[in-house]
């Protein structure tokens, strides 16, 4: 059975491409290599002693993924290509919505000429915006987002759910992650972000390679136990196992269905850096600074629904996701080199 992984070379989709094919998957990565370079799939070969078929291609292009369809067997797709900077989307709204819509809308379309019908999608916690309560159910209402990149995932689920709708046939799984982090315990793929890091944890593991001097922690007056935000954290290869139990679902069920993937268990900025000098035994340092637009003081999932419909919960802790970051970053300093 064939999975089509569009945009397959960027960090999750390099991750659940390993675990695809360990589970006896065939993969087919598309990707522009906007934020990914193929060495991430040079890698993934290395690691599982399989060759992949890759095309480098705009997803937004339909004429262009025709041929992917055409040449392969796809039984299931898997959305990654996208845009995911907050902050750029910010500045850079219009760029956001064109990429990250036309994607979804050129695969709807080519998927339909081609009959195929399953798609999982890469959603995202912050669909549940700022107004619901945690921990997030997926029964929640998708809330009021606080940025564009946010905006652009909101609409996707629309999409995906008004697709579904007019198409009986088609199945749509909506994987909401939460915070991604780690890296495959080999060491030799792990998340290559360009120029200055947004998000925590490759900002943590650069201070302490010695890439970037020192990491201002957002805020420490939150309400929270220690005046910091909380995230859940989720080792990026239980959400690679997330994905094989979503493709081996959408298989066999008919069906439209929204899982969160997360651990369920917050933990603070400060017990990030705590655990990450702790596990690793390196300094990281750090200062409190002034609080970042549009974070919210805690986000986690309920991680229940699925547990009692996929048979998966995760199976990694925060040590786990601090070692296999850092030995991920101390063995390539320089990333991929892209
Ligand atoms: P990533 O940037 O590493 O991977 C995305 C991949 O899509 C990249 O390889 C990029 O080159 C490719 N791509 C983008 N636009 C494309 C296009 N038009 N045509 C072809 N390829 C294109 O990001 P990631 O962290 O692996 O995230 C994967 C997906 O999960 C994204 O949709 C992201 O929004 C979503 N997501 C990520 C996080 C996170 O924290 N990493 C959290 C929630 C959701
Ligand atoms: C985590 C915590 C920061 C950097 C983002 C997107 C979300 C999803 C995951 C895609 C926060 C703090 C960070 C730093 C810090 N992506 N921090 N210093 O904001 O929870 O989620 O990525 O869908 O949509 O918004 O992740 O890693 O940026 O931040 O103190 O230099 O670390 O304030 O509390 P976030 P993050």
């Amino acid at each position: 059975m064939a999975v089509l992984l569009a945009g397959g070379a960027g960090y999750i989709g390099s991750h659940t491409a390993v675990e695809l094919i360990n589970s006896g998957y065939d993969v087919v990565v598309a990707d522009n290599y906007s934020n990914s370079c193929p060495e991430s799939i040079k890698r993934v070969e290395k690691i599982t002693g399989k060759t992949i078929k890759t095309y480098e291609v705009d997803i937004r292009d339909s004429q262009a993924i025709e041929k992917i369809f055409v040449e392969n067997d796809i039984d299931a797709v898997i959305h990654f290509a996208g845009l995911k900077a907050v902050g750029e989307s910010v500045q850079k709204p219009v760029m956001y919505y064109r990429n990250n819509i036309d994607t979804t809308l050129s695969l709807l379309e080519t998927m339909s000429k081609y009959n195929v019908k399953n798609i999982i999608f890469s959603s995202s916690a912050t669909v549940y915006g700022e107004e619901n309560p945690v921990p997030y159910f997926e029964t929640m209402k998708r809330g009021v987002c606080t940025n564009p990149y946010g905006w652009t995932k909101a609409m996707m689920e629309q999409i995906f759910e008004d697709a579904a709708k007019a198409d009986p046939e088609l199945s749509v799984i909506l994987l909401r992650y939460f915070n991604p982090i780690g890296a495959h315990e080999s060491g030799m793929i792990g998340e290559d972000p360009h120029g200055i890091p947004n998000n925590l944890m490759p900002y943590v593991s650069q201070v302490a390679v010695g890439k970037r001097e020192c990491l201002t922690i957002f805020g420490n007056d939150y309400p929270t136990a220690d005046g910091t935000c909380t995230r859940d954290y989720i080792h990026v290869m239980d959400l690679a196992a997330g994905h094989v139990k979503a493709v081996d679902y959408i298989m066999n069920n008919n069906c439209v269905e929204i899982f969160n993937l997360g651990t369920g268990v917050p933990y603070s900025v400060t017990e990030i850096v705590q655990t990450f000098e702790k596990v690793n035994g390196i300094k990281v340092n750090h200062v409190y600074g002034a609080r970042r637009d549009g974070d919210l003081a805690e986000c986690y999932a309920n991680a229940d629904k699925a547990y009692e419909v996929l048979g998966w919960k995760t199976q990694r802790n925060l040590e786990d996701m601090c070692r296999d970051t850092w030995n991920w970053q101390k063995n390539n300093p320089e990333g991929y080199g892209r």
